[in-house]
């Protein structure tokens, strides 16, 4: 979460740090702000708490200039989305912009206050400007001022520093945040690639524990034990340079009316290592939120297809389980930004742990886990801007499924006809949008499905709570009665979904069960199933689909829902309240 960028240039940096803000909003909303060096030698900066928007609306009241600057879009950790928690935090002659958490604050604070250094936020990265501030004050060079912070913090972080010491260089340094260098005319550094489109042509990969100090005549990186090191730049990734809106109000529809093509790029560009399964005998994945849910689709493929026990972990519990890896495990990480704090742990704790084979499959060209893995398929559907995942759910499906039936022309021939079917679904938009009309104003709504729809059914109530704020609860089918049917009454939407499969008659039942409590109903189903479905039931009709690939189908319905949804609710789609896309801390 947050979003940082910094610039060097021959000309005023501001706009662009905005810009390049624009496109790393998606890390965190809660406030934004710019510094620079201005002509006098002097930090300038401004801050807004909210979107970008009200940043720029600051910048045009209190303009500000400077060759070389920082800038930081916030989700907030330590203290409120305030002006004076906003970043770029300063002391006296120093700046910061931070990604990540400083664990060790309190006792820095502590010692700093003994010291006469005075805090006026509730940010941990307070700690951080000061300490620096405290080494020039004690006559220490810049340099060795952020050598001494980086040996002092412990956490994780994206630094970027200004000092007005040193006004021509900036000081960057990354530890589990993402961070990376971009080359063009100006030297930027940035949270990811999407913010130097358009600034930079080629760019470095900064890993963890690595520093750098950033002039316009020099780029030094040093490693974690201070060694200068030759880092090779490589051309900026072309998928991570995203087009716009493409004439949609929003991103999150032009995405999910993406998802045909999207398919199709993805299993085109698609080639599973070979022997990949040799001598596996189990299968571990590894992954949270949405993520998981495609994890969690995967193990029914994969237990029926490639015969293999397959477990599903939400990675944020699984690193503090003294779990235990089989031999002969192949690891399977399922992260779309690549970043997540909580999946790189788990896979951490189980490279430190354990030796075992690693796949990961990830929607971003060289992001972290990409260097943590032993294989990479990526999702190849460009940038996904929406804070709600969407197209990068179903890719992720297809490369589960294509690692799955790999062996079997027949399903292989079945899952390349989805893009199809999903465009066919695509196209009953206005038909779904007049079935949001009839949630968009209750309080609850639970979704129900039996097999692979059941993760079907927790990815649909996790859509409408993500970007609709209505509460929702996915659930098996067959456990309501264990408990949740307590929740149905005639208030309570239940959308289930239930095509004619081997499944059929027991979700029958279960509707049933749930008819008898409540009064409403929706039931997506295909042509089979709405003539064996009670006539009074409002169903969703969707085309029928090979059994085994009904996931991918199913969610499709229930993520237009979403959005459709949360629009008549006047929520800012794309930008969820308290939400980011990339969640770099625990
Ligand atoms: C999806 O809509 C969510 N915003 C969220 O659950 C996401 O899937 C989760 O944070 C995992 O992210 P990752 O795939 O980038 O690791």
């Amino acid at each position: 979460m947050c979003g940082i960028v910094g610039i060097i240039s021959k000309h005023d940096v501001v706009e662009k740090i905005v810009s390049g803000l624009e496109m790393l909003e998606y890390r965190g909303y809660d406030s934004a702000g710019v510094a620079v060096i201005d002509q006098d030698g002097v930090i300038d900066r401004v801050r807004a708490v909210g979107k970008l928007q009200n940043l720029k609306s600051a910048l045009n009241d209190q303009p500000i200039k400077g060759f070389i600057g920082i800038g930081h879009t916030r989700w907030a950790t330590h203290g409120k989305a305030t002006v004076a928690n906003s970043h770029p935090i300063l002391s006296k002659t120093v700046c910061v912009v931070h990604n990540g958490i400083i664990e060790n604050c309190k006792e820095l604070k502590f010692e700093l206050q003994k010291d006469g250094y005075q805090f006026l936020t509730d940010t941990d990265t307070e700690v951080v400007a000061h300490l620096l501030q405290q080494q020039l004050d004690r006559g220490k060079s810049p340099r060795e001022a952020f050598r001494y912070m980086l040996a002092t913090v412990s956490g994780t972080y994206a630094f970027a520093v200004l000092f007005e010491s040193s006004p021509h260089t900036l000081f960057v340094a990354r530890r589990r945040s993402p961070l990376v260098l971009g080359f063009g005319e100006d030297i930027c550094v940035a949270s990811d690639t999407t913010a130097l489109s358009g600034l930079s042509q080629e760019v470095i990969y900064l890993d963890d524990n690595e520093y750098a100090e950033i002039s316009l005549s020099s780029v030094e990186i040093f490693n974690g034990n201070y060694e200068l090191i030759k880092k090779d730049k490589v051309p900026i990734p072309e998928s991570t340079i995203h087009t716009g809106k493409g004439g949609y109000d929003y991103y999150m529809l032009k995405e999910i009316m993406e998802q045909g093509s999207t398919l199709r790029h993805t299993m085109q560009h698609l080639s599973i290592p070979d022997n990949l399964f040799d001598d596996v005998s189990r299968i571990l994945i590894l992954a949270c939120g949405t993520s998981y849910y495609a994890g969690m689709t995967a193990r029914y493929w994969f237990e029926e297809y490639l015969h293999i026990p397959t477990d599903v972990e939400i990675a944020s519990e699984y690193r503090y389980r003294k779990a235990i890896v089989q031999p002969n495990t192949l690891v399977v990480v399922i992260t779309q930004s690549g970043e997540t704090i909580d999946t790189l742990e788990a896979l951490d704790y189980v490279r430190s742990n354990y030796n075992c084979r690693v796949l990961a499959i990830s929607n971003v060209k060289n992001s972290a886990v990409s260097r943590m893995a032993d294989y990479i398929l990526y999702t190849d559907t460009g940038t996904e801007v929406g804070v709600a995942s969407t197209k990068t759910f179903t890719a992720q499906l297809a490369v589960l499924a294509s690692m799955a039936v790999h062996n079997n022309e027949f399903l292989l021939r079945e899952l390349r006809n989805m893009p199809l079917l999903i465009e066919e679904v695509l196209s009953m938009q206005a038909q779904i949008k007049s079935l949001a009309s009839s949630i968009v104003d209750v309080n609850s709504v639970l979704f129900l499905g039996r097999s692979s729809l059941y993760p079907i059914a927790l990815e649909g109530a996790l859509k409408l709570k993500e970007v609709s704020y209505i509460h929702a609860e996915g659930f098996a089918a067959g456990e309501i009665k264990h408990g949740p049917i307590a929740l149905i009454d005639d208030t309570v939407p239940v959308i289930c979904l239930c095509p004619y499969d081997s499944m059929f008659e027991k979700m029958s039942s279960n509707i049933q069960v749930a008819l008898a409590r409540g009064k409403r109903m929706l039931i997506l189903t295909d042509a089979e199933g709405a003539t064996r479905l009670p006539g009074e039931i409002t169903k969703l009709i969707v085309p029928s689909v090979h059994p085994v690939f009904s996931a991918l189908l199913y969610v499709v319905p229930l993520q237009m829902l979403a959005y459709y949804t949360a629009l008549m609710r006047g929520n800012d789609v794309d930008k969820p309240r308290n939400l980011a896309k990339s969640v770099t801390v625990e």
